[in-house]
């Protein structure tokens, strides 16, 4: 029996999202909250002959705290999305509100959920909302996770093409760091099984990685950013995650989580000097059971790309922990 819940349920990323979550037969109950349009979501959804339970929750009569309520997950798709010309730092001044309310409610009404965000920038996001758990003393680390996945779903996809491979399922692309341009870490030399990358198109390829966000906010020409590949992406990390919850083994994906809290983390947060980063996690019934350190052996390449990841983290991350504690 899971209750999931999807907060910005009605969007361009919540629609499809909440489709697959709805699918599932992981999921018994799904709860949709946004601030616009959730019941005639919830109706739409609601006729599919599937397993969950579905019901849509609009602000009024205390509707994050109605939908939250004892949720085992909660994935945040809320805020707005890029437009051409824009960074997701620009996104910071109405999205971290945003996720610092949606935060409050889940401390408040499901204190144990596991939390996926979604919502940009995730470099900063994700330390606003350890900092609101961590204030209202139901911070779990291994609860908390930063959706990088669109980023190894990408990078799959991109390397099979170079490498001519049929199925980029059948391979396993390491993406590390962050969740912005230059914070985002491909590490192509731990593909597995291993490809080759030609020296000269390796550069046009970790930016293809690093800015395939920007490829489709460009696309869509001032109608937003990436919906239907990142649903699909945190479709398959919240799949991941509930599978392991239920006692599958040996399920690991990348996450941006915070390091100090979780197993193996620790290590990590020292070489980095960064608190929050995304590495390989192993999932498990508690969450992120393990952070795995990758960073051992990588090219001079990839140690390069892997610094100027870090210079650009430490000051989202600071951005975000100041935004809780003090207020603009
Ligand atoms: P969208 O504008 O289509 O949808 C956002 C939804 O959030 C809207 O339905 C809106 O009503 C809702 N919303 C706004 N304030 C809310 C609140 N307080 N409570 C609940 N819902 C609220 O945008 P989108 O394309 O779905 O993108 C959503 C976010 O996801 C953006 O910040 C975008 O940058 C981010 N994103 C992240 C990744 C990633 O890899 N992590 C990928 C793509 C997009
Ligand atoms: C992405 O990587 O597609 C998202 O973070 C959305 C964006 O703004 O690029």
């Amino acid at each position: 029996m899971v209750k999931a819940v999807v907060a910005g349920a009605s969007g361009g990323i919540g629609q499809p999202l909440s489709l697959l979550l709805k699918l599932s037969p992981l999921v018994s109950e799904l709860a949709l909250y946004d601030v616009v349009n959730t019941p005639g979501v919830a109706a739409d959804l609601s006729h599919i002959s599937s397993n969950a339970k579905t019901t849509g929750y609009l602000p009024p009569n205390d509707g994050a705290k109605a939908a939250f309520k004892d949720a085992d997950i909660i994935v945040i798709p809320a805020g707005i999305p890029r437009k051409p010309g824009m960074s997701r730092d620009d996104l910071f001044n109405i999205n971290a509100g945003i996720v610092k309310g949606l935060i409050e409610v889940a401390a408040e009404v499901a204190p144990n959920a596991f939390i996926l965000v979604i919502s940009n920038p995730v470099n900063s996001t994700v330390p606003i909302s350890a900092e609101v758990l961590k204030s209202k003393k139901v911070f779990n680390a291994q609860r908390l996770f930063g959706v990088t996945t669109l980023d190894i779903v990408r990078a799959e996809t991109f390397v099979a093409e170079l490498a001519g491979k049929s199925n980029p399922q059948e391979l396993n692309v390491p993406v590390i760091g962050g969740h912005s341009g230059e914070t985002i870490v491909p590490l192509f030399s731990k593909v597995t099984p291993s490809v080759t990358i030609p020296d000269e198109k390796y550069d046009a390829l970790v930016n293809r990685v690093q800015f395939g966000g920007d490829e489709v906010v460009k696309a869509k020409d001032g109608l937003g950013s990436a919906t239907l590949s990142m649903a699909y992406a945190g479709y398959r990390f919240a799949e991941k995650l509930l599978k392991a919850v239920a006692g599958v083994k040996g399920l690991v994906e990348p996450s941006y989580v915070y390091l100090p809290g979780i197993p193996g983390g620790k290590e990590i947060a020292e070489k980095t000097g960064v608190d929050f980063f995304s590495v390989p996690v192993e999932l498990g019934p508690n969450g992120a059971e393990k952070a795995l350190d990758i960073l051992g052996d990588i090219t001079e390449k990839e140690q390069k790309l892997l610094n100027a990841a870090l210079e650009g983290l430490k000051g989202n991350i600071k951005k975000g922990v100041d935004f809780v504690h003090t207020p603009p």
